[in-house]
């Protein structure tokens, strides 16, 4: 199921309850597919990075190359922000008014701090990313951040509209605030608006961040169809056999399908082997009656099983035992 996802599809997406081996199922799948000589690059998504500690080396926000045909990167939030918000406000400065410098200054504190703006930031940046890979690789592998933060990420137009429409809107405040200064009456209506276009200084300005932040939006809803285009774009749940995880999978599983994400499989990780005495082969049975609680519709998905490993699954020589497993 994994091989198969991975050689058709050009990005995946790994989500699931944090600890149930998302970084370790991603990976494996990114180094098969790059054994298969596929050209992969694997993106961690999360904020609590485990991709650099399992591949022993760090990663960070630079594209590094983790072996022949594979490369990784980690999302870092804070600096996606600051790098989101400086371009923002080079955006916001180059087209306000000398006198509204301060505005626009308090405008993106304020944002620094609002809700929506480290996943805006991280949104860009899986938006830039996604973009890079699909040029420039043949397969993206996305290890995602644990369940809610992820489906919440996929519920982008709404999200990016209201970002989009609260800059607006603040605008329009300080655009407001400049007619005051100037003891101008300044009306805000879209026609007279375009109809006077060229005339006015304000208008002009008004016009051009407009078409900005339009375009902004526009990207967000290229990856928005991106996303759910599941002939490009598959998510895989991972899911190890326990109760909390197993009912987690299935709220991801639903709000993937509320946003239209495809669901490529399932992945139930670290099964207790039935041959290796007894006390496994208890914790066996407790883990089937887990999976039992699987709703129909995770029931119905390609799935498969990856063992509970004897030791630590670290580097590449690790992954690579994991890997032939898939096959
Ligand atoms: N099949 C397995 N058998 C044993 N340990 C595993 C297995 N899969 C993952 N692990 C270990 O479990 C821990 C969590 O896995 P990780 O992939 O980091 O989970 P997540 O990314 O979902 O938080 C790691 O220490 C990893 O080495
Ligand atoms: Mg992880």
């Amino acid at each position: 199921m994994l091989l198969n996802l991975a050689q058709s599809r050009r990005a995946l997406f790994f989500g699931g309850k944090g600890g149930v081996g998302k970084t370790s199922v991603a990976s494996t799948t990114a180094l098969a597919a790059a054994r298969a000589g596929r050209r992969v690059l694997i993106v961690s998504t999360d904020p609590a990075h485990n991709l650099g500690h399992l591949w022993q080396r760090s990663i960070g926000a630079d594209i590094v190359e983790l072996r022949e045909n594979l490369y990784g990167t980690e999302i870092d939030p804070e600096a996606t922000v600051e790098e989101h918000l400086a371009a923002v406000g080079e955006t916001l400065y180059s087209v306000m008014p000398e006198n509204l410098r301060g505005e626009v200054k308090r405008h993106l504190e304020l944002s620094r701090q609002a809700p929506g703006t480290h996943e805006a930031a991280i949104l860009e940046r899986i938006a830039d990313l996604l973009v890079l890979g699909l040029r420039d690789f043949d397969l993206v592998v996305f290890d995602t951040a644990p369940s809610g933060h992820t489906a919440r990420l996929m519920a982008l137009p709404e999200i990016m509209n209201s970002w989009v429409e609260g800059l607006l809107r603040n605008r329009q405040k300080s655009e407001k605030f400049a007619a005051a200064v100037r003891g101008l009456e300044h009306d805000t209506n879209r026609d007279h608006l375009v109809e006077t276009r060229g005339q006015d200084p304000l208008i002009e300005r008004d016009l051009r961040i407009r078409r900005i932040l339009l375009r902004r939006q526009s990207r967000f809803e290229t990856l928005r169809d991106t996303l759910r285009d599941a002939s490009l774009v598959s998510f895989v749940i991972v899911t190890n056999a326990e109760r909390m995880p197993v009912l987690e999978s299935a709220q991801l599983y639903d709000q993937l399908k509320t946003a239209g994400v495809n669901v490529g499989g399932l992945v139930v990780n670290r099964r207790s082997p039935a041959d290796a005495g007894e006390f496994l082969a208890g914790r066996r049975e407790l883990e089937a009656s887990a999976l039992e609680l699987m709703t129909s519709e995770l029931k119905a998905l390609p799935s498969t099983e990856l063992p509970l490993l004897p030791g630590e699954l670290m580097g590449e020589q690790a992954i690579g035992k994991f890997a032939d497993l898939l096959a």
